[in-house]
């Protein structure tokens, strides 16, 4: 089934959470310690996200359900999550690429992200560069950018 991205609905915040939390258990535990991936689920609940979504927009990947999420603030990229269920089927590339449109639109000449070590090369794969590394209270981050070409 075709994936849709559309915008983050508050119904759709305990359902993120999830999302969020089975990454941070089974995909981003192989790079950061326990207490770390602890701490990020404590922060990233179902309540956050739509405490977030008052200064982000959040959106929504869906098939039959919510299978990923993305933010953006201008032309920063943040909470970039794939149901692990759902990895490797270009969700998290589709999911770029929309918001990637939407900042040109609104007429920024570049992409800023910051990167677990984790999606690191995921976002190398998708054309960003290293910019510097950032620690983070979360643990180490990789600031990269990319540049965005106006039609
Ligand atoms: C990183 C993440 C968002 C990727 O989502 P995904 O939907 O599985 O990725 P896609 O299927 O869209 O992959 C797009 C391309 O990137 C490649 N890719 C995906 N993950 C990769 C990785 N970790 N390293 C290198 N390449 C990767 C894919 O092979 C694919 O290549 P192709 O289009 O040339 O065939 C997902 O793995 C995830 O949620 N990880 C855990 C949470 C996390 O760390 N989020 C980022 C916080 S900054």
């Amino acid at each position: 089934m075709a994936i849709r991205v559309r915008s983050f609905r508050p119904d759709d915040a305990a359902r993120i959470a999830a999302i969020v939390h089975r990454c941070l258990r089974e995909v981003n535990s192989r790079d950061y310690p326990a207490h770390i991936i602890d701490k990020m689920c404590e922060y990233f609940t179902a309540e956050r996200f739509i405490e977030l979504s008052a200064s982000r927009l959040i959106y929504v990947a869906e098939d039959t359900r919510v299978v990923g999420t993305i933010s953006r603030d201008g032309n920063k990229v943040y909470t970039l999550f794939v149901d692990p269920d759902s990895a490797g089927r270009g969700i998290g590339r589709q999911l770029m690429a929309h918001i990637e449109t939407l900042a040109r639109r609104d007429g920024y000449d570049h992409m800023e992200t910051g990167a677990s070590i984790t999606a690191h090369r995921f976002y190398l794969h998708l054309g960003y560069t290293d910019v510097r590394e950032s620690e983070t209270k979360f643990g180490l981050n990789y600031i990269l950018r990319k540049p965005l070409r106006q039609p």
